[in-house]
């Protein structure tokens, strides 16, 4: 069915932002992939007759305006795009890693939000990727968990300015998801979907307009269960 919607999606040319190419690409009418890998983005655009590729760096305002002047209008605009660095060694704190991170998944959706929001038709949906991290403090996840918690607050602060404009706004909650950067992860993953499920559950979201999508649903309850453990049994688990 194709439902005839234009969809934009950063970090399109890898693991879940791909997989929801492939998939919106088979039910709505235009697509807008984006990203830096022009290679990639090039083979997605052979995939679908009605795919406009926009290559651009989320932390670089003039390439992001320059990217949203060649778009009209967006029905659902998904801020995919992201990158993790881990704080190995606390003692030694990785500045520059920090910033990348926080500036890499926090800071650059204002860049984005600036340029494509005016473009996101009445009765359009913004749908923000956070992640299940932000549930529980785990360990290394300073730069990461952090930015992805700022992302919550953006994405429900969001949704309160945007109501009156008739958009809506969802946040998704991806517990482990494979990709070629998590088989690099030295520790357990629990409950760990491929990128088509992963994007299977989000699509599903988005098209019933949920306000807050998470899954697998036996990690995410998992997870606040925990949350609400006293914070010494908690930091004992952890
Ligand atoms: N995989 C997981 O277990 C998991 C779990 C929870 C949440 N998430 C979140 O899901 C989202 C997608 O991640 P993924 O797992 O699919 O990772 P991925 O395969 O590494 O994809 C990351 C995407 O982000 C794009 N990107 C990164 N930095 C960019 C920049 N500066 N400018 C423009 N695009 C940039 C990359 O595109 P280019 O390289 O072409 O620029 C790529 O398409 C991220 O927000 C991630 O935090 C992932």
């Amino acid at each position: 069915m194709n439902v005839g919607k234009n969809v934009l999606i950063t970090g399109a040319t890898s693991g879940i932002g791909e997989a929801l190419f492939s998939l919106f690409s088979k039910h709505c009418h235009t697509m807008y992939p984006c990203g830096r890998n022009e290679d990639k983005l090039q083979q997605l655009k052979e995939r679908s007759a009605t795919c406009w590729p926009l290559s651009f760096d989320i932390n670089v305002t003039e390439q992001v305006n320059l990217a949203a002047s060649q778009v009209d209008s967006i029905d659902i605009l998904i801020l995919n795009a992201g990158d993790c660095a881990y704080i190995d060694d606390v003692m030694a704190f990785n500045a520059a890693d920090f910033a990348r991170i926080i500036n890499t998944n926090l800071t650059s959706l204002g860049n984005v939000l600036a340029a494509f929001l005016p473009k996101v038709n009445k009765g359009g949906q913004v749908v923000l990727v956070s992640s299940a991290a932000t549930l529980l403090p785990f360990p290394k996840a300073e730069a990461y968990g952090a930015s992805k918690a700022g992302i919550n607050y953006l994405a429900n602060s969001l949704r309160l300015d945007l109501e009156k404009h008739q958009i809506g706004v969802s946040l998704v909650h991806p517990g482990f998801v494979e990709i070629p950067l998590t088989d690099k992860n030295t520790f357990n993953m629990p409950f760990i979907l491929s990128a088509p499920e992963a994007a299977q559950r989000i699509y599903k979201g988005v098209m019933k307009k949920k306000q807050y999508i998470h899954f697998p649903k036996r990690l995410t309850w998992l997870l606040k269960v925990l949350a609400f453990m006293p914070q010494f049994l908690r930091h004992r688990l952890m």
